[in-house]
């Protein structure tokens, strides 16, 4: 079953060929919000009519089907290689992989390493993106060996997204980041600041629950772009576990407007 690595890595770069900008969304620990940036940012990118894919390279939390309704998604072969399921997006699709189209729901990967490495080798290789202009790729948390292994399967990425909370920690988790990146030879695009602050629904005044600043100053002393905030929204929860998009069920929350800026940032920068 295993190819070898370097034949995993040149089946995956010919498989990825047609995609246009690879850009990888991570974090320096769990929790922090990296599925929902990746989730809604690949949404933004397909709501101004870019041909979008998203890659959920998480294998023990696969949370993306899920975000998405898709959980009952069944890939199909399609020559000799796999086709991604499509979230349909009026005149446009979002193609959409993850490792838990292939499991049994709520099956817990209990993979030993060099398996599960093959596994996702093998998986990443098949998969038929077709022609896209972003691929955008949730890695799992942390910036572990898993993590690390997994990134460096994939080549050519354009640039890492660093996904940030607001407390003073967010510091050590971003220069871990970084220098993750630093180790893929794949440039920051910027850091966004996640959970930052929300609205309170009765006054309307603001209330900083984490904090807030942390990602700004971070993207400061690393000398990285700081790409902006997403202010939390109970909906954003709501809507994740509804599995709606959350920028398509809210295009005018301040949330989605974030998100929407990061975008614009993220093109251009790009
Ligand atoms: N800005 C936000 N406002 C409100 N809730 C949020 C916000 N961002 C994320 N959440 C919620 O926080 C939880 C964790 O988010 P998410 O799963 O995206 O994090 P993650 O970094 O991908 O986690 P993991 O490390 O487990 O993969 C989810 O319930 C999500 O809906
Ligand atoms: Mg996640």
């Amino acid at each position: 079953m295993n190819k070898g690595i370097d034949k995993a890595k040149a089946d995956i770069e010919e498989r990825m060929k047609s995609v246009k900008h690879k850009i990888m969304v991570m974090s320096g620990k769990g929790g922090v919000g990296k599925t929902t940036v990746a989730v809604n940012l690949a949404f933004a990118l397909g709501m101004k009519g870019m041909g979008v894919g998203l890659l959920d390279a998480d294998i023990h939390g696969p949370n993306v089907p899920k975000m998405l309704n898709l959980e009952g998604g069944k890939i199909q072969s399609k020559g000799e290689g796999i086709k991604p399921v499509s979230y349909s997006l009026g005149m446009r699709e979002i193609r959409v992989m993850s490792m838990a189209f292939l499991l049994e729901k709520d099956a817990p990967v209990v993979w030993r390493g060099p398996l599960k490495m093959k596994a996702i080798q093998q998986f990443l290789s098949e998969v038929e993106w077709g022609d896209l202009d972003y691929l955008i790729i949730d890695l799992p948390p942390g910036t572990g060996d898993e993590p690390l292994s997994i990134a460096q399967l994939i080549t050519n990425v354009n640039g890492s997204i660093i996904v940030t909370t607001p407390q003073d920690v967010a510091l050590m988790d971003s220069r871990r980041s970084v220098n993750f990146s630093k180790v893929l030879k794949v440039p920051v695009i910027g850091i966004i600041e996640n959970m930052s602050g929300m609205k309170c629904p009765h006054c309307g005044r603001d209330i900083n629950i984490f904090g807030s600043g942390g990602g700004e100053k971070a993207a400061r002393e690393m000398g990285v772009t700081f790409l902006g905030r997403i202010p939390i929204d109970p909906k954003i929860v709501k809507n994740s576990d509804s599995g709606t998009p959350f920028i398509i069920k809210n295009p005018d929350s301040e949330s989605s407007r974030a998100f929407n800026e990061i975008v614009g940032k993220i093109r251009m920068i790009e």
